[in-house]
C-alpha cells in the first residue's frame, strides 16, 4: 500500500522538478549584449543598410559584466565540505571572498548535497581543479566571437561520441541526423520509425520517449540538456541523468557558471561522455538569434532598434536549447531533419508534459525566422557564414 502511494508522489515531484528545469537559463541572461548605447539606425528606406546596422548591433558584444563577475567570484571562492546522514551524503559549498567594503551581494555561490560516492580527498585533488579549469576555459572562450567553431564541432563533439560507441573515426559528418524537439505537434503524426532511421538522433532536455515510441521514436544517440537539469541529476545516486539509458552521451549547455561544479562531480562518475557545448558555439547562437529578434522587432513594431531592449528583458533573453541543437547538427551532419519544433493551436505545448504556455525567455518568432532562412536561403544568415561555413540541407517535419 505504502509503495503504491509513494510512487505517484515521486513522479509528481519529478514533474515539478522537470518543469523548473525546463524553464531554463533564467539566470545566465543574454550573451554579449552591448551595454553602450546602440548604434543609431540609418534613415528609413535604406533597407540594405538597416540590415547592416542590425548585424552590427547584434555583433557589438561588450561581454556580460555581471556574468564575468560571477565567474571571477567562483574562481577565487573558498571551499568547504561536510558529511551528513552518517557519511552517506557529502555537502559542499563555495563561498565568495567578501569584498571590502561589503557590497551586499550574497556570499554563498554554490551549494550541493549529493550521495557520497567519492572520498573528500578526491574532491580536493580532482573535482575542484577540474571545476576551475573547465570554468576558466569556458569564460575565456566566450569573450570573443569565433565562428570557426563550426568547423571544429566534428572534433569536439562527434569524435568523442564515435569513440564511445566504437565507430571508426572518419573525420566526416554523419550522413543523416534528426534533431527531435518536444513540441506537442509530434503527436499529430507517426514519425517514430522515420526518426529512428537517422544515423544520429539528438533529443532535448531529457523528454522521455516511453509511451510515445510510435510518435517520437525510441533511439537516442545524444541527449542535449541544459545545466539546470544536470544540477538536479547531480543530487542523485551516480548522478543519474539517463532517461535513455546510461550509455547515451550527454551534451550540456551551461546556464549558470556555478553548474560547472555539478559538471565536475558528474563527470567523475559517468559511463558515457559528458560534454559541455563549446562557449564559442553559445556566442554564435546568441548573435544569430539576436539578429533575427532585432529584425523582427523593427519589422513588426516600426520602432527604433534601441527600444528592442525595453521589449526584451535583457537579463533573460536567450536562445532555446532546441536552436542550439540545430546549429550543432549543422556542424556534424550532411543532412539535418528537424522534428517536433513549432507550435500549433491544436497541439499541446510539449508532447510529454501538460505545461501550458510558452515561457517568455526565448523569442521563438525570431528562431522560426532563422529556421525559414536555414531551409530556404541559408547563404543570407549572418555570422554563420562568416568563415565560409557551408550549411547542409535542412528539412523541418511538421
Ligand atoms: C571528464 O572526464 C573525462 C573522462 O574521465 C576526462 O577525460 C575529461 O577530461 C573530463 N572533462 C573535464 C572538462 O575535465
Ligand atoms: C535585408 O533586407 C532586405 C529587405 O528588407 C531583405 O529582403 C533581406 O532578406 C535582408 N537580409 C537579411 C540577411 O535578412
Ligand atoms: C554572409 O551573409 C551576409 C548577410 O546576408 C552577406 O552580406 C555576406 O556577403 C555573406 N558572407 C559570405 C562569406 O557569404
Amino acid at each position: 500500500m505504502k509503495r503504491s502511494l509513494r510512487f505517484p508522489f515521486f513522479l509528481f515531484l519529478l514533474l515539478i522538478a522537470l518543469a523548473t528545469a525546463l524553464s531554463c537559463c533564467r539566470t545566465l541572461g543574454r550573451l554579449g549584449l552591448p551595454s553602450d548605447p546602440l548604434p543609431m539606425p540609418p534613415p528609413l528606406g535604406a533597407a540594405a543598410s538597416l540590415n547592416e546596422t542590425i548585424v552590427l548591433v547584434s555583433a557589438t558584444a561588450a561581454g556580460d559584466v555581471a556574468l564575468e563577475r560571477d565567474v571571477d567570484d567562483l574562481l577565487s571562492s573558498t571551499f568547504s565540505s561536510s558529511t551528513t546522514s552518517g557519511g552517506r551524503y557529502l555537502s559542499i559549498s563555495l563561498r565568495r571572498r567578501p569584498a571590502l567594503p561589503d557590497d551586499g551581494r550574497p556570499l554563498s555561490l554554490a551549494r550541493l548535497r549529493f550521495p557520497a560516492r567519492l572520498p573528500l580527498s578526491a574532491i580536493h585533488r580532482r573535482i575542484l581543479p577540474e571545476f576551475r579549469r573547465a570554468l576558466r576555459r569556458w569564460s575565456l572562450l566566450r569573450r570573443r566571437f569565433q565562428p570557426e567553431v563550426m568547423s571544429e564541432l566534428l572534433a569536439l563533439i562527434k569524435r568523442p561520441i564515435d569513440l564511445h560507441f566504437g565507430y571508426p573515426d572518419t573525420g566526416r559528418p554523419y550522413a543523416t541526423c534528426a534533431v527531435v524537439g518536444n513540441s506537442g505537434i509530434l503527436l499529430n503524426s507517426d514519425h517514430g520509425d522515420l526518426i529512428d532511421g537517422h544515423d544520429l538522433v539528438i533529443r532535448l532536455n531529457n523528454a522521455f520517449t516511453q509511451g510515445y515510441i510510435r510518435k517520437v521514436g525510441g533511439k537516442t544517440s545524444l541527449a542535449f540538456i541544459n545545466s539546470n537539469i544536470l544540477h538536479l541529476c547531480a543530487r542523485r545516486d551516480g548522478c543519474f541523468c539517463h532517461p535513455y539509458g546510461d550509455f547515451v552521451p550527454i551534451l550540456i549547455y551551461i546556464c549558470q557558471p556555478a553548474h560547472f561544479l555539478d559538471y565536475a562531480i558528474c563527470n567523475a562518475s559517468h559511463r558515457a561522455p559528458l560534454l559541455v557545448t563549446d562557449a564559442r558555439l553559445d556566442v554564435l547562437c546568441a548573435r544569430i538569434v539576436e539578429f533575427y529578434s532585432l529584425k523582427q522587432f523593427v519589422k513588426a513594431t516600426g520602432r527604433p532598434l534601441e527600444e528592442w531592449r525595453k521589449a526584451h528583458d535583457e537579463r533573460t533573453f536567450h536562445y532555446s536549447t532546441g536552436m542550439q541543437a540545430v546549429v550543432l547538427a549543422l556542424g556534424i551532419c550532411d543532412r539535418v531533419s528537424v522534428f517536433g519544433f513549432g507550435k500549433s493551436a491544436k497541439a499541446k505545448h510539449h508532447y510529454h508534459t501538460n505545461q501550458k504556455a510558452e515561457l517568455d525567455l526565448h523569442d521563438y518568432e525570431a528562431e522560426y525566422a532563422f529556421y525559414r532562412d536555414l531551409v530556404q536561403r541559408p547563404q543570407v544568415i549572418p555570422f554563420l557564414n562568416d568563415t565560409g561555413f557551408k550549411v547542409p540541407p535542412v528539412v523541418f517535419y511538421h
